[in-house]
């Protein structure tokens, strides 16, 4: 089926109260993945690329984005496409010409003062191409290249009144909350502050968004859903699954050369992944 777009699931998942989650693709087997699991499961999904991503793949956008694109397409699973943790004003600008309809513009390392002008800035370059934007506030720790952030350290999580006024203030259509969770956490052991999902549901008036979600158990997810939490950003769980796949595998046969063969097993891991966060949403 065509592209839906993030917003559009975005905002069916909020009024029914409803997660939507949103999967990290780094190679075509993750977003096959994707769209197996979202078939098997019934539901809508988001195919998102990291700026990440797109560095793993030579600093290019368009051959992961056509990737994606097309097997969004093939898929009778409404799947949406969304460009994540983009820090780069030159990757934010090639969005659109790829065929992404929404970008997380990810300026949390900045001060305050320069997060909001930034982020501004991209809403605006958004909104004349009708692009949705998603932006941070708070730290959620964990990234690639930075010192590992303990998620219940003073000063990281979101303030709900100036969550408000960086809302109001740069129009972001989503905003990325620092609750609890953490990056690329390979056991789900994270606690989140339910509370604090609450008050900034209160006081925010746009759709909030888990990041780190791989690290976040299936209660406290449910959870977090019922308190306000609409996208669910999960990537990690899914290079695991690919990972274990391959390594088993491979121990178990050390004559293999055929990619094929531990390829097929990684997907149907990240498949079933796919299908167990989309089960929970
Ligand atoms: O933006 C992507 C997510 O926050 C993924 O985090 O790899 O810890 O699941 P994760
Ligand atoms: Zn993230």
């Amino acid at each position: 089926m065509p592209l839906v777009r993030t917003g559009e699931l975005v905002s069916a998942a909020r009024a029914a109260r409803r997660g939507l989650a949103a999967f990290n693709v780094i190679t075509l087997e993750h977003a096959e993945a994707v769209a197996a699991g979202a078939e098997r499961a019934g539901a809508p999904a988001v195919l998102q690329v990291s700026e990440n991503a797109v560095k793993f793949h030579g600093g290019r956008l368009g051959p992961l984005a056509a990737a994606a694109t097309a097997v969004a397409r093939a898929s009778s699973a409404p799947l949406a496409l969304h460009l994540d943790h983009v820090e780069s004003v030159d990757l934010l600008r090639q969005a659109h010409a790829e065929g992404f309809g929404s970008v997380m513009f990810d300026a949390s390392r900045l001060s305050y003062g320069d997060n909001v002008k930034a982020t501004a800035d991209a809403v605006r370059w958004g909104r004349e191409r009708g692009i949705w934007v998603e932006a941070e506030l708070g730290r959620v720790g964990g990234k690639e290249g930075e010192p590992p952030l303990d998620a219940h350290a003073p000063g990281v999580r979101t303030d709900p009144a100036e969550a408000a006024a960086y809302v109001a203030d740069t129009g972001v259509d989503a905003l990325a909350v620092a609750v609890g969770s953490s990056h690329a956490m390979t056991e789900r052991t994270a606690a989140l502050d339910h509370g604090l999902i609450t008050a900034l549901h209160d006081a925010v008036p746009v759709p909030l968004v888990l990041h780190g979600s791989s690290g976040v158990p299936d209660d406290e997810i449910r959870a977090a859903v019922a308190a306000g939490m609409t996208k669910i950003n999960v990537g990690t769980a899914l290079n695991t699954a690919y990972t274990t796949a391959v390594r088993t595998h491979l121990t178990e046969d050390t004559t293999s050369v055929d990619p094929r063969k531990y390829l097929t097993k990684a997907r149907e891991a990240m498949t079933e992944t796919v299908t167990a966060f989309l089960r929970l949403m």
